[in-house]
Formats: structure tokens, C-alpha cells, sequence
């Protein structure tokens, strides 16, 4: 496998409405709908999309949810042999609202809490099978530490994506590969602001800053990679579609330069949809937007 995802899965339910409602308040929004989500999903799907053989290691429910959050992966061309099934447990959920231009999540973690390292231990041949092992911080902190400590002594490279934030130790983010964290989420892992950290970690601390693009020292200077100025309908799911697209560009070959601006004009793609996965574009897609920017 080009990339092994090993992270969440979620259905996204989505509230438009021109502004959030006060503590206490009632407003009337202007639309509903449900869409695939999850950090995880996202971001294996943004990686197939781009033609990187992908699987999951995941967990759903065995409700209706479930089903559909692994038929949706399938039907994007990833293989989900080890996505567990648990009963009576709740598939994951995303309670999302938009406003303004923004967004604001609360995440309900339901399966997604049940993937443990001892789930884990249980799937290590597809684990030992990834160029790279993508994380994200949907799944329990214990699971993340394990995989990057198994990995490491594996040698298998790791690209973790901190989000959303949670305290992780300097030592264990040392062990991975890359890391991605945004800027917020940078600030607060070291304590030190993107601009002076990134010089210490070259070529594996890449942070990514929204409109403003994205950051990383490599090994000679800093580096601002600029993104796409689009106006975005939805940007949920616009660090996901960097991630994917940044480790399907890298299992690819290319350098990380190159993979960076490739997975910046994906995730401006992206966010031209309604939904994280929607607007995700294939290779194809992505080659076509390229020739013309
Ligand atoms: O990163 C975006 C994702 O985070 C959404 O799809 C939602 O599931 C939340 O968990
Ligand atoms: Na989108």
C-alpha cells in the first residue's frame, strides 16, 4: 500500500447559518445536510482520489452510519478489510455548523474511541505494508502512541496530522516523519511560534496557515508555499485534503516541496463544495486546475 490511514470515521451533519446562535439563543438557519466525514476518511480519501493505493484501519458501529461510512471508502477505491465492526456502539458523528465563512465542530466520538492498540496489534501486516502510515488525533491518545512508537522501531515513516489539538510529547512527535500541524495547533505542541520552530525541525515540520499557506524549513531556509486564493463555500475538511494529497504525492516520489504545492491546490479545490469529500479532486482534476494556474 502507497498509504495506510489509521484513523476515524464520522458522519458530518451540517447546519447552515449566517451567524452562531448566543448561549441560550434560538436562530433560524438556512440549511441541513449529512455528508462523509472524519478526519481520518477524509484524508484517505483525498489520497485515493489521487491515485495512492489506501487502506483503513478503522472502527464503525453496526448501525445504518456504519455501513455507509465503510461502502463510501469502498466506493472510492479504498480497501477497508480492516475496518472493525463493533455492535451497539454508535458510529462516529461530526455536528458542524457554518457561518461566516468558518466553521465550528463538536465531535462525538462513538467507534472511533474503540480503536485501541489492542485493535491495532491485530492489523500490523497492513501496518508493515504502508510507504507511509497517516494519523490524525480523532482516535484514542494511547492508539496514537503506539502507533508511532511501533512504527518507529519499524522504520515505516508516519506523517502525523495533530488535529484536532491534544498535548503530545516532544520525544514522540520526534519519531515521526513529517508532522502538520496548523499554526494554532504548532503553538500549542511547542510552545513556540511557527516561524522559529520550524528552522529546528527542516524537512519534517511543515504547518499549514490557511490563506496565508504553509510553512517548513528545507534544511537551507525557510519556506512560505503560497496557497490558491479561491472563495471558499465550505473549507471543512481543508487540512484533511492537504494531508492526503500531501502523502499521496509523496508516495509518489516527488520532493516535499513539490508534494506541498500540489496538496495546497487540492485542498483549494476542495472548498469550493459543499461537504469535506465533495470537492476533493482526482488526479486528472487536479492536473487540469494545475495547467491553468
Ligand atoms: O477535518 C474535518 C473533519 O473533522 C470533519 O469531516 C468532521 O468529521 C470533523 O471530525
Ligand atoms: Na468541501
Amino acid at each position: 500500500m502507497d498509504i495506510v490511514v489509521i484513523g476515524s470515521l464520522s458522519t458530518d451533519f451540517i447546519v447552515q447559518a449566517d451567524r452562531m446562535p448566543e448561549k441560550g439563543e434560538t436562530i433560524l438557519g438556512e440549511s441541513f445536510e449529512t455528508a462523509f466525514g472524519g478526519k481520518g476518511a477524509n484524508q484517505a480519501v483525498a489520497a485515493s482520489r489521487l491515485g495512492a493505493s489506501t487502506a483503513f484501519i478503522g472502527a464503525v458501529g453496526d448501525d445504518v452510519f456504519g455501513q455507509h461510512l465503510v461502502s463510501n471508502l469502498e466506493d472510492n477505491n479504498i480497501f477497508c478489510d480492516n475496518v472493525e465492526t463493533f455492535t451497539g456502539v454508535a458510529s462516529g458523528t461530526a455536528h458542524i455548523n457554518i457561518y461566516d465563512n468558518d466553521n465550528s465542530i463538536t465531535v462525538i466520538p462513538g467507534t472511533n474511541g474503540l480503536l485501541t492498540p489492542e485493535i491495532i496489534e491485530q492489523h500490523l501486516d497492513m501496518i508493515g505494508s504502508a510507504k507511509y502510515v497517516l494519523l490524525q488525533n480523532e482516535i484514542p491518545v494511547e492508539t496514537i502512541h503506539f502507533v508511532i512508537d511501533y512504527c518507529f522501531k519499524q522504520g515505516i515513516k508516519v506523517i502525523y496530522n495533530p488535529a484536532p489539538f491534544i498535548e503530545m510529547d516532544t520525544e514522540l512527535l520526534e519519531k515521526c516523519y513529517l508532522l502538520t500541524p496548523n499554526e494554532i495547533e504548532c503553538t500549542r505542541l511547542f510552545g513556540e511560534s511557527p516561524t522559529s520552530i520550524v528552522k529546528k525541525y527542516p524537512n519534517k515540520l511543515v504547518v499549514t496557515m490557511g490563506e496565508a499557506g504553509c510553512l517548513y524549513h528545507d534544511g537551507t531556509k525557510e519556506v512560505m508555499v503560497p496557497s490558491f486564493n479561491t472563495v471558499p463555500v465550505d473549507t471543512t475538511g481543508a487540512g484533511d485534503t492537504f494531508n492526503g494529497a500531501l502523502a499521496a504525492f509523496l508516495s509518489k516520489g516527488e520532493t516535499l516541496g513539490t508534494a506541498i504545492r500540489y496538496a495546497n491546490l487540492a485542498a483549494s479545490i476542495a472548498i469550493q463544495k459543499m461537504g469535506a469529500q465533495t470537492g476533493m479532486p482526482t488526479l486528472k482534476e487536479l492536473k487540469e486546475v494545475s495547467e491553468n494556474v
